[in-house]
């Protein structure tokens, strides 16, 4: 198992973000997570990092108890993080985005990494130079996705990758999604809104309302699911 949360609490304050979380990710998966506005999906995957803190319940990542290490340890350790938001350094250049992005890799590896980038987003290659702030939307999607990928992680962790992105685009960051997994071996997490692509391209998904989860399957099953159907894929959030 590469990832497992059991029984994770997290708040906010007096916010009870997270409440009792069981969520598992096999080495090799697509795990999938929906859930409307709120439901606590970005709370979910920051708190893999220690931001916010679990408050009770535990988090073991690749064998070792990551519950209570200091969030640089825990990127140590092999858990790339793509925000919400995309969130490139927009004055930095293409380039200089994914030198930020290898800082916990060793140097020698830079070439290569950002070759394996470039051939995965051929667009990026042509705007080495651009700085990134000027680039498309979807431009930047991918960078932050290549950006994730210069660290070597062995779970990627994907917030929304494609939230405001044009049809062409969006239909591009599924498609990378299931390549990064299938050609790469990539473990992903993977939070959509777009639930009916995303229980499409996951293997197992999980249902979170009001920080719990209410429904795990696989993406089948999910997909099937009255429930589902009913509140994300036929209420507007497909
Ligand atoms: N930094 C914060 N401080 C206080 N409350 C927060 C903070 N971040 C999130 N929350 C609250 O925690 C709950 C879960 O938020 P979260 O961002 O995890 O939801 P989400 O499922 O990612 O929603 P969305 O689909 O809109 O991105 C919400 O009620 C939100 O208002
Ligand atoms: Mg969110």
């Amino acid at each position: 198992m590469m990832l497992t949360m059991t029984g994770v609490h997290a708040h906010y304050g007096h916010i009870h973000a997270l409440r009792g979380i069981d969520v598992e990710v096999q080495v090799g998966e697509i795990v999938t997570l929906i859930g409307a506005n709120g439901a606590g999906k970005s709370t979910l995957m920051m708190s893999l990092f220690g931001n916010p803190r679990a408050s009770a319940g535990q988090i073991v990542f690749d064998g070792e108890d990551i519950t209570r290490l200091p969030t640089h340890e825990i990127a140590l350790r092999g858990i790339s993080l793509v925000p919400e938001g995309r969130r490139v350094f927009p004055r930095m250049t293409v380039i200089e985005n994914l030198q930020m992005g290898a800082n916990f890799s060793a140097p020698d590896n830079f070439e290569a990494d950002a070759a394996r980038v470039f051939a995965m987003f051929p667009i990026l290659d042509e705007r080495q130079s651009q700085r990134a702030g000027t680039l498309s939307g979807g431009e930047q999607q991918m960078l932050a996705i290549g950006r994730a990928l210069m660290s070597r992680p062995k779970l990627l962790l994907l917030d929304e990758p494609s939230l405001g992105l044009a049809p062409i685009y969006i239909r591009r960051i599924f498609q990378i999604v299931r390549e990064l997994n299938r050609d790469h071996g990539m473990t992903i997490l993977l939070v959509e809104q777009n639930a009916n692509q995303a229980l499409k391209v996951a293997h197992r998904g999980y249902v979170l309302q009001h920080g719990g989860i209410t429904i795990a399957g696989s993406g089948e099953e999910l997909l099937a699911s009255p429930e589902v159907r009913a509140a994300y894929l036929e209420g507007g959030h497909a």
